[in-house]
C-alpha cells in the first residue's frame, strides 16, 4: 500500500541518557547511540526517537530543556548528531527527536531574562506569570507531578508550570514564542530528522482567564489548561513546515486522553500527523479489554494508528501483566498500583509481554517499542537512589519512572552489564536478560521481536491497513489481514484451539500441538 513511510512504520525510543555511553562517565550519549546502529539495524526498525539530548539541568531526564538547539555536553556534541543522523540514514534509519514546548527549563536564557526584566515586561510575557491572591497562587491548578501547578518569584509574581517547578510553562498566546519554536523545528528539518515526537502536545494554550477548576486533581481531561481549540490552528501550521520539507517528516504528538472522543480536535488532515494511542498500554490483560481499545482506536483514528505497550514514563510490561498483588503505601506513580511490597510473577508477566509484542507488531499501523521491551526488562523496583521529580515532589510518596529508566544491560555476567557506573545501578539479576546472553538464545525475547519485525517487513499483509476480526473463544482474539495472515492470542486461563492455517509463522511461547496455550500469540499463515 502507498502511504507515508510514518503509517506503517516500527519506532524505537532510545532514552539517551540510559541505552549505551560513549565515553564511559557513567551517562549515556550520542555517540553511544551510533555505536549500537548495527544492533538498531538488525531489530528492523524503521526510526529510532531519541528522548531529549539538549543542554538541561536535568530536573526532568532533559524534558526541561535550556537550549532547544544544542546538544548538552554530557550527551555529545552538534557534531555527534549530525554524524548519528548520517550512518542511521545509511542503515534505512530516520532520526525522530522530541520537542518539549509545552515548557522549558528555569535554566533557559528566555526565563532568566523574564525574571530579571520583572512584571509587565515583554520578558514576562513569554511566559505564564501573575499576581497570586494574597499569599495564594493564582489558582488551583494542581502540578501533573503533585503540589501546586505555581511557584513564586522574589518580587512577589508566581509562575504557571503543569510539571516541575524546574519546567516553566511558555505562553503559546505570545507570537515570539511560536516564532522562536518554528525556528527550532526548522533547525533540526535543516539536519536531516525524520520528524518530532511533541511533548505533552495537548497542553501548549491555557484557557486566558486561567479560571479555577472544579476538581484540581490532575488529569489529561478537556481543561482550561488540555485540549485548547487553539491547537487545531497550531499544528496545521506546524504541518505547513513539515511539509516543506523532502522526505514526508512526521510528527507526533504526546497526546494523553481520557475520552478517546477528545482525540479529534486533532484528526485534521492538514494538521497533526500522527498522535500516540496509549489505549493499548493502559488496557488490563484481557481479551475483552484488548478487543475494545482495539475497535476504539479504529473508530475514533481510522487506520493505520500508532499503537504503543511501553515507553519511558509508564511501569514495564513484563510487570504490569505479572502483577497478582498490587502494592500498598508505596506505589510507581498515583493509579499505578506498583510498588516494592506488590506480589508480581515475572515469569508469567514475561510470557504475556513477549504475546503483546506479537500482537503489537500484528496491528495495522505504526508501532512504538521502547528500549529494553526488546529484552523484556522488568521494572526495577529497589533502586538504592531515584531522580524522578515526581518521587522528589511526592516526598518519596510515589517512587516514579525510574525504574524504567534503568541502563540497557549490554553484556556480562555481573551488573553493571557493560557500563561504567552507571547513573542509575541495574540490580544484580539480569545476567540472563543482557543483549549477549540473549543473542546467544534463539528462544529469547530478544529473537522474538528480531523475527518478528523480519517478518512484519517481509509480509505484504503487515505494516498499514486494516483488520478483520474473526471468531474466537471467550478469552481468545483472533484477527486475519489480507493477504493471509492470521494472529490469534489467547489470554487464558484455558488452552484455546488454534484457528486453521497453512503454517506456524512465530509463535510467542512454545505451542501445544493444535492448541495456543495460555498468555500466547502466535502468527499464522492463512491456508
Ligand atoms: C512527558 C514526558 O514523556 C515525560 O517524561 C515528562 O516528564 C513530561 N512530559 C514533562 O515534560
Amino acid at each position: 500500500m502507498d502511504v507515508p513511510w510514518w503509517r506503517k512504520a516500527v519506532v524505537y525510543q532510545v532514552y539517551p541518557r540510559s541505552f549505551a555511553d560513549g565515553d564511559e562517565d557513567g551517562t549515556g550519549d550520542l555517540p553511544g547511540v551510533r555505536s549500537r546502529l548495527d544492533y538498531l539495524a538488525e531489530l528492523g526498525i524503521d526510526a529510532l526517537w531519541l528522548s531529549p539530548f539538549y543542554p538541561s539541568p536535568l530536573h526532568d531526564g532533559g524534558y526541561d530543556v535550556s537550549d532547544y538547539i544544542d546538544v548538552d555536553p554530557r550527551f555529545g556534541t552538534l557534531a555527534d548528531f549530525d554524524a548519528l543522523v548520517a550512518d542511521a540514514g545509511a542503515r534505512g534509519i530516520r532520526v525522530i527527536v522530541d520537542i518539549v514546548p509545552n515548557h522549558c527549563s528555569i535554566e533557559h536564557p528566555a526565563f532568566q531574562e523574564a525574571l530579571t526584566a520583572g512584571p509587565g515586561s515583554v520578558q514576562r510575557d513569554r511566559f505564564i506569570f501573575r499576581e497570586g491572591r494574597g499569599d495564594a497562587p493564582p489558582n488551583n491548578w494542581e502540578s501533573m507531578f503533585g503540589g501546586p501547578a505555581w511557584t513564586r518569584v522574589s518580587d512577589g509574581q508566581w509562575y504557571l508550570h503543569l510539571f516541575d517547578s524546574a519546567q516553566p510553562d511558555w505562553n503559546w498566546r505570545n507570537p515570539w514564542v511560536a516564532t522562536m519554536f518554528d525556528e527550532v523545528l526548522r533547525f533540526w528539518l535543516d539536519r536531516d530528522v525524520g520528524g518530532f515526537r511533541i511533548d505533552v502536545a495537548h497542553g501548549l494554550f491555557k484557557d486566558a482567564a486561567l479560571p479555577d477548576l472544579d476538581d484540581p486533581t490532575p488529569s489529561d481531561r478537556i481543561s482550561p489548561y488540555y485540549h485548547q481549540s487553539d491547537l487545531a490552528a497550531h499544528y496545521r501550521s506546524w504541518r505547513a513546515i513539515l511539509d516543506s520539507y523532502p522526505g514526508n517528516p512526521t510528527a507526533v504528538g504526546e497526546i494523553w486522553v481520557e475520552d478517546p472522543e477528545d482525540w479529534r480536535l486533532y484528526l485534521d488532515p492538514a494538521g497533526l500527523p500522527q498522535l500516540f494511542n496509549f489505549l493499548l498500554l493502559r488496557a488490563p490483560w484481557s481479551a475483552d479489554a484488548f478487543r475494545r481499545v482495539i475497535d476504539t482506536a479504529f473508530a475514533t483514528l481510522g487506520d493505520s494508528p500508532t499503537w504503543v505497550l511501553g515507553n519511558h514514563d509508564v511501569v514495564r510490561q513484563v510487570t504490569r501483566y505479572g502483577l497478582i498483588k498490587p502494592a500498598t503505601g508505596v506505589m510507581t506513580q498515583p493509579g499505578t498500583m506498583v510498588g516494592p511490597n506488590a506480589v508480581i510473577d515475572q515469569a508469567l508477566g514475561t510470557r504475556r509481554a513477549r504475546a503483546a509484542a506479537l500482537l503489537l507488531l500484528a496491528l495495522p499501523g505504526s508501532a512504538y517499542i521502547y528500549q529494553g521491551d526488546e529484552l523484556g526488562l522488568p521494572e526495577v523496583l529497589d533502586l538504592p537512589l531515584r531522580d524522578d521529580p515526581v518521587f522528589r515532589r511526592s516526598v518519596g510518596h510515589f517512587l516514579g519512572r525510574d525504574g524504567c529508566r534503568v541502563p540497557m544491560p549490554w553484556s556480562g555476567t555481573t551488573e553493571p552489564y557493560g557500563w561504567h557506573r552507571p547513573w542509575l545501578p541495574p540490580p544484580d539479576n539480569w545476567t540472563d536478560l543482557t543483549v549477549a546472553a540473549q543473542q546467544a538464545d534463539p528462544t529469547s525475547t530478544l529473537w522474538l521481536y528480531r523475527d518478528a519485525s523480519r517478518i512484519r517487513r517481509a509480509h505484504e499483509a503487515l505494516g498499514a491497513g486494516e483488520l478483520r476480526w474473526r471468531d474466537a473463544p471467550p478469552g481468545g482474539l483472533v484477527f486475519e489481514r489480507e493477504p493471509g495472515f492470521v494472529c490469534a492470542i489467547n489470554f487464558g486461563p484455558g488452552s484455546m484451539p488454534l484457528p486453521g492455517y497453512g503454517k506456524v509463522l512465530l509463535a510467542s511461547s512454545p505451542l501445544d500441538d493444535a492448541a495456543l496455550p495460555p498468555d500466547t500469540a502466535v502468527w499464522l499463515q492463512a491456508d
